[in-house]
């Protein structure tokens, strides 16, 4: 079962968990180690994990699921116990975390509340993100799939993310795309996600402006106090071969000209 070594090895991990959460949450700087232990929800769901993963590795059956589930009532965090979890892993907020069965994550990775490491469907195998070493991911973000998150990149907050996304870059968006890599902006064709052409507001506003070209032709005819059409009778009469004839404009003018 759990031996000396495991459980020193859990007690490692779960001793940089807690360093970790005090070095990157600026609410944790002036609290101490027992305190965040004590009250923060995303150093409780890692503790349960490192027992329940350890538990999971040795072959253990049922319970780690059930240390998982029990985590995630408490927590609102959701982490598979065959999930392969680095060191130094800190989860901010937590609530609405989940972290599927096939997940690698690296060393020092950062994820806020609403985080999803997730599959895309039904496949088997590994079908979860990895994502590689001190890599922060924003709150709501979705990494979905088996792409690799490159060391040390930023995934913004609300983005979806299902292409694997290249080291030390900033993905944001639905879809996640780089707007950073290596510090820089991307270059090429393709680079500028955020002014794209779109051709159907293209359309819309060159419909209205004949719209509105239209309008104003009907106002500048319409018929005002010094442009009045005269409506006469008209007269209609059978001509010789038999066909009739229509002749228009004769008779009095009724606007009285
Ligand atoms: C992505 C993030 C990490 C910033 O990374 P960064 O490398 O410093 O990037 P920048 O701030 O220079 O932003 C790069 C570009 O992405 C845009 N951007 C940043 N975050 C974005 C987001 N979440 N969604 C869409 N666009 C975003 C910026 O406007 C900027 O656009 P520009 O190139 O037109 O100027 C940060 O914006 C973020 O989303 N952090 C998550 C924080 C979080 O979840 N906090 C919850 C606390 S409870």
């Amino acid at each position: 079962m759990l031996g000396l070594g495991l459980i020193g090895r859990i007690a490692a991990e779960v001793r940089r968990d807690v360093a970790a959460a005090r070095s990157r949450d600026p609410a944790a700087r002036d609290v101490g180690r027992l305190e965040i232990l004590a009250t923060w929800p995303g150093v409780h769901a890692l503790l349960a994990h490192r027992i329940a993963h350890a538990l999971h590795e040795i072959g253990v059956p049922f319970l780690p699921r059930v240390i998982a589930a029990a985590s995630r009532a408490v927590t609102g965090i959701e982490i598979h116990p065959a999930a392969k979890i680095g060191q130094g892993f800190f989860i901010d907020h937590g609530m609405g975390v989940v972290i599927g069965e096939t997940v690698e994550l690296g060393d020092d990775v950062t994820l806020y509340q609403g985080v999803t490491l997730g599959g895309t469907g039904f496949a088997t195998g590994k079908r979860h993100p990895t994502v590689q070493d001190n890599v922060t991911i924003g709150s709501g973000a979705k990494l979905l799939g088996p792409i690799t998150v490159g060391h040390g990149s930023k995934i913004g907050a609300n983005s979806v993310v299902i292409h694997d996304v290249p080291p030390n870059s900033t993905v944001v968006g639905n879809p996640g795309h780089p707007v950073r890599v290596e510090g820089r902006r991307p270059e090429g064709p393709d680079a500028d996600w955020v002014h794209l052409p779109d051709p159907i507001a293209d359309a819309i506003k060159s419909l209205a402006t004949r719209i509105s070209g239209l309008e104003q032709s009907v106002v500048d005819e319409a018929p005002g106090p010094g442009n009045v059409r005269p409506l006469r009778p008209a007269e209609i009469q059978d001509a010789p071969d038999g066909t009739t004839r229509i002749n228009r404009n004769v008779g009095p003018n009724p606007a009285g000209g």
